[in-house]
């Protein structure tokens, strides 16, 4: 009896278990029903009354090693079955998503890229600003009625009241009180006002402005390098045309409309049959502007301007709900992913 364990025993060691076929065999052989083991079991009624007990515990511990190759040869198994699914060489490979710059950052690099090429530096400031910065050092009086031309967004801070800027016109100011003139530069980012959101308005949008202060800078500098944006920007056919306006740190003021790209000022929907699209704001800096910023306006003039990024990339990419670039809508953004 003890030699017929010890064999049953080796061969359960040595039972080749390498697939679920293998498996099986080896539980009909020592766990099932008509088992070896079983069978031994069954002898244990031929052995001697005295060996009965020790053989009894053998055979025990016979049926545990076979249980135990059983489960780890299983677990095994299973496991090896799942690795085999990850491995599955004939899957086709996981496509690549490739992602896109959003068209607000397309357009704000390419009117960035226009005024380097003529000397212009890039200047940037805070979105959280104050009244000085955002309205007064730009000749906004106190309680004047034109701080309401720019619906503000104002925050509690202790006893201040601060503001999300309206405007980077803010960053020019900044820009006159920290260098001396020659200053040539733009200053692109985004701005707060309360308004209602619609296809027209949003609460925040983008703006490049850009500031010229030098001995002798003319309207005619301004409207030059104008028409040289419009052109880079909208081809060589673009044309400007100027109308009187009213800003409170310009004097003179005046809007900037482009003709139509989409027309060519023959009259559409865009440009609502006038020929021309208003693209930006400008003028030549106030005296007041200057010398509150320690400029001294009988020695320097300058000019100023400001345009929307995202009305530029509307007239650009001839897309017409201003909502579209913030909702984050992947369908939206892929459509600018160069080469689709
Ligand atoms: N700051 C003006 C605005 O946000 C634009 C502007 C800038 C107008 C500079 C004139 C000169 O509407």
């Amino acid at each position: 009896m003890n030699e017929k364990i010890e064999k049953i025993k080796e061969e359960i060691a040595g039972h080749v278990i390498a697939s679920k076929e293998n498996l099986e065999s080896f539980r009909i052989r020592f766990l099932g029903s008509k088992s070896v083991v079983k069978d031994l079991f069954s002898d244990l009624k031929t052995v001697a009354n005295e060996q009965r007990r020790e053989i009894g515990q053998r055979l025990n511990a016979l049926r545990q090693e076979a249980q135990t190759r059983f489960d780890q040869a299983k677990e095994q198994l299973e496991d090896a079955a799942s690795d085999d699914e990850k491995l599955d060489l004939s899957r086709p490979g996981d496509s690549i998503e490739i992602g896109a710059r959003h068209p607000l950052s397309l357009v704000r690099s390419e009117i960035i890229e226009i005024f380097n090429r003529i000397g212009f530096s890039v200047s940037e400031g805070p979105e959280i600003e104050d009244d000085w910065h955002n309205f007064s050092a730009l000749n906004f009086p106190p309680e004047h009625p034109a701080r309401d031309m720019q619906d503000t967004f104002f925050i509690q801070k202790g006893e201040e009241e601060i503001a999300l800027r309206t405007h980077t016109s803010s960053v020019q100011v900044r820009v006159m009180e920290n260098s001396k003139p020659p200053i040539r530069t733009i200053s692109p980012g985004r701005v707060y006002r309360n308004e209602a959101i619609s296809a027209r308005a949003h609460c925040f949008f983008h703006q490049v402005e850009g500031l010229y202060i030098d001995k002798d800078v003319s309207f005619a500098d301004l409207k030059q390098t104008l028409m040289h944006f419009a052109k880079e920007m909208f081809g060589e056919k673009a044309q400007i045309r100027l109308r009187p306006s009213y800003f409170p740190f310009t004097e003179p003021s005046a809007e900037v409309d482009v003709s139509c790209t989409i027309c060519n000022k023959k009259g559409c929907n865009v440009c609502k049959y006038t020929g021309w699209l208003e693209i930006l704001g400008c003028g030549m800096v106030d005296p007041n502007v200057l010398d509150s910023s320690n400029i001294d306006s009988k020695e320097y003039s300058g000019f100023a301007f400001g345009m929307g990024v995202e009305r530029i990339a509307q007239l650009k990419y001839r897309v017409n709900d201003l909502r579209l670039y913030s909702e984050n809508d992947v369908r939206f953004l892929k459509q600018f992913t160069p080469g689709i």
